[in-house]
This record gives structure tokens, C-alpha cells and sequence, in this order.
């Protein structure tokens, strides 16, 4: 099925963390598409002014609930108060870094929330999810481009929440033929709504390149650092999948025509990938700006390639990512250079 094919469905979404970057650029796809749509987040990582953003950008109202996913009353709530046909769970913790130095933290946040989403979802007889799953879970791949069917083995806290997700799923699916559970296991995100109003508005230090390299870019930080340079890689650097957030919001879209029942896992991302030079160096192009850098060591737990292997959602779920680094790159700057400080702007 392409995209422009997919009948009008005017649904009820629930987007758990959807005041989140990738969450509020699918809110916003959802709406275009004629769905409803219903925020539930506790903005621990966001902000309501990007559910503001959402409104104004699409011109459509949407409602939302500042709740705590790990509470299973609130989140059962959610469904007794709104008509939710269908959940899109984003809410989680998403630092690797962070997730070394505090693990009960992110078991408790991204585990619990799950359960609690799945729990209620059971209880309410709403069967159709999709969920937020990483490359990370294939951990130090054996080959790239990878397809889904590569072993897993997360190497840190954070993909181990991701595994045990999928697991829970998977698990969950068979107890009921009613269950349709899309896994989506996203390769880089980065971009902006091609707007400037709706992008990435990270808390603290980024922990992703290309908002670091658009706040180096924009003065707010002084340059980058270049994790390695002596990776197998044709310029030494880190290869990375980045895929452009609006296709990926896409990709979320297209996984709720999904036809058959049952849990199933893709892949999303381009295919092709970039390196950490090439990124600083489109990015120096579309902002116009000499984006300064040093190189520093390698970085614990960084691979040397990560690339998707997008043909199962490319085939099943007829998803592609159109976008190039360069439309990524340029949006995430129009977003940068407008709000230099993201939605305190
Ligand atoms: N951005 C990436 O590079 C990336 C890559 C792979 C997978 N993912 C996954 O995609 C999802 C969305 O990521 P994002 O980049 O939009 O992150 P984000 O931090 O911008 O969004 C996550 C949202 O979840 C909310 N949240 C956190 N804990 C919650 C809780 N207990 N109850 C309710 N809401 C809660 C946060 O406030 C935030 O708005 C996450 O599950 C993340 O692990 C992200």
C-alpha cells in the first residue's frame, strides 16, 4: 500500500510522550491525516509548548493530559476519559549515558510504563499499538545494513528497557489474536518540521550529534567533539543512519495501516549513512556557519557503522524515507536559528 493510497481514518490516538521531539512531529502527521489525537505525558522531557506548536501548526485542536505512565491508575484513566481507538507509545527515557549512571531509573520509566500502557490497553480492549524501539537493541552489529532478523544484545541499560519492551510485546501478542503490535526500531532521528516552529528542544547537554552540532552552529556552544577518528570507516569517524523525523513520523503513520494481527518488528531508517565529519559538514553548508570541532577519544559503547536495512517496512508497510541529510540538516537549522533555545523562545 503507498502512502497516498491510505484511506481516511479518523481514529482516536493516544500518543503517550507525545510533547517529545518524535512524538510531537507524529502528533502532528496523525492530525494531517484526519485522526484524533490525545497527548499523555508528564513532561519530564518536554514541554506544552510544543502541544501548543502542534495545534497552531495543523490548525487542530487535540487533547492532552499531563500524566505519569508508571502510575497504572492514571494511565487506565486515560481511557475511561477519552475514545481511544489506538496507542502510539513514545514516553520513555531515551539516555544511554545516563541510563549507565542511573538504571533503576530507566527500568522504572520505560519498563513500567509499558506494562502499565499494555495493562491498560488489555483492560480497555484497545489491541492496537505501536511502540518505540531503537537500533540499540542490535547492539555492536555483525552486519550492515542491518536486517531485522540480526541477533540482539543490547550493551547498556537503556537497550536492555528496549529489549525487555519488545519481549513483553511479543510475549503479550500471543496471549490474544487480537493484538496487532507494530515494533519500530528507529536507526537516527534528527530534522525538524520543515515549519522552524517544532523541533528537537533537548534538556541539558545533547546527547544526539546533530543538535549538538546546530548548537554549536547557533553560539551556544563552543564546538564540537568528534568521538574517534580511527573507526573503520572511510574518514575514521562514526557512520550513522539519520533519518528525517517527519519520515519517520510517517513511518508511525503507515504502521497503523499495518493489515495483519499478531507483533511484528521494523526497521526505520534510510539505508545510506553519514559520518560525523560529513555531518558537520552539511551542516557548515546550510547554515552558513564554520562549524569548529576537536577530536577527542572514542566514546564507551559507540559502534563504528549503523545502518537499517529498510526493505521489510519499505515491502509490508510501503514506508520509505525520502528525506536526504541535507533536508535534515537544513530543517533542523531553520528550527535552530528560530528558537535558539528551543521553545523558550
Ligand atoms: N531520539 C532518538 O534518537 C531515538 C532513537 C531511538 C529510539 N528513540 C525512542 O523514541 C521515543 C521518543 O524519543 P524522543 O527523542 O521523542 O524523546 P523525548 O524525550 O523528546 O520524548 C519522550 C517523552 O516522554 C515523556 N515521558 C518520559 N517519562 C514519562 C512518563 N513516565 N510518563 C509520561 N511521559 C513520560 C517525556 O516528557 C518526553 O516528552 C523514546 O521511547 C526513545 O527511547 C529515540
Amino acid at each position: 500500500m503507498s502512502r497516498a493510497s491510505l484511506p481516511a481514518d479518523d481514529r482516536t490516538i493516544l500518543v503517550t510522550g507525545g510533547a517529545g521531539y518524535i512524538g510531537s512531529h507524529t502528533a502532528v502527521a496523525l492530525l494531517e491525516r484526519g485522526h484524533h489525537v490525545v497527548i499523555a505525558d508528564n513532561l519530564a522531557n518536554s514541554s506544552s509548548q510544543a502541544v501548543d506548536a502542534i495545534s497552531r501548526l495543523t490548525g487542530k485542536p487535540l487533547g492532552f493530559a499531563q500524566v505519569d505512565l508508571t502510575d497504572l491508575e492514571a494511565t487506565n484513566d486515560l481511557f475511561t476519559s477519552f475514545p481511544i481507538d489506538a496507542v502510539i507509545h513514545f514516553a520513555g527515557l531515551k539516555a544511554v549515558g545516563e541510563s549507565v549512571e542511573h538504571p533503576l531509573r530507566y527500568y522504572r520509566t520505560n519498563v513500567l510504563s509499558m506494562m502499565n500502557v499494555l495493562d491498560a490497553m488489555a483492560t480497555h480492549e484497545v489491541f492496537e499499538l505501536v511502540v518505540s524501539s531503537s537500533a540499540t537493541v542490535y547492539g555492536d552489529p555483525e552486519m550492515v545494513p542491518i536486517p531485522e532478523d540480526a541477533p540482539t544484545g543490547a550493551t547498556n541499560p537503556y537497550g536492555r528497557t528496549k529489549l525487555m519492551i519488545e519481549q513483553m510485546c511479543g510475549d503479550l501478542a500471543l496471549t490474544d489474536p487480537r493484538w496487532r503490535i507494530t515494533l519500530l526500531r528507529y536507526f537516527n532521528p534528527a530534522g525538524a518540521h520543515p515549519s522552524g516552529d517544532l523541533g528537537e528542544d533537548p534538556t541539558g547537554i545533547p546527547a544526539n550529534l546533530v543538535p549538538f552540532v546546530m548548537q554549536v552552529a547557533v553560539g551556544r556552544r563552543p564546538q564540537v567533539q568528534v568521538f574517534g577518528t580511527d573507526y573503520a570507516t572511510p574518514d575514521g569517524t562514526g557512520v550513522r543512519d539519520y533519518i528525517h523525523v517527519i519520515d519517520l513520523a510517517l513511518g508511525h503513520v503507515a504502521a497503523l495501516h499495518r493489515p495483519d494481527n499478531g507483533c511484528k518488528t521494523y526497521n526505520l531508517g534510510t539505508g545510506t549513512g553519514a559520518s560525523v565529519l560529513d555531518v558537520i559538514r552539511v551542516a557548515g553548508h546550510v547554515s552558513g556557519v564554520d562549524i569548529p570541532y576537536e577530536v577527542t577519544e572514542r566514546r564507551a559503547g559507540d559502534v563504528a557503522v549503523s545502518l537499517a536495512d529498510p526493505t521489510l517496512a519499505n515491502r509490508e508497510l510501503g514506508w520509505r524515507a525520502d528525506r536526504t541529510l541535507e533536508m535534515v540538516l537544513r530543517d533542523a537549522w531553520r528550527w535552530q536559528s528560530r528558537h535558539p533555545n528551543g521553545f523558550n523562545d
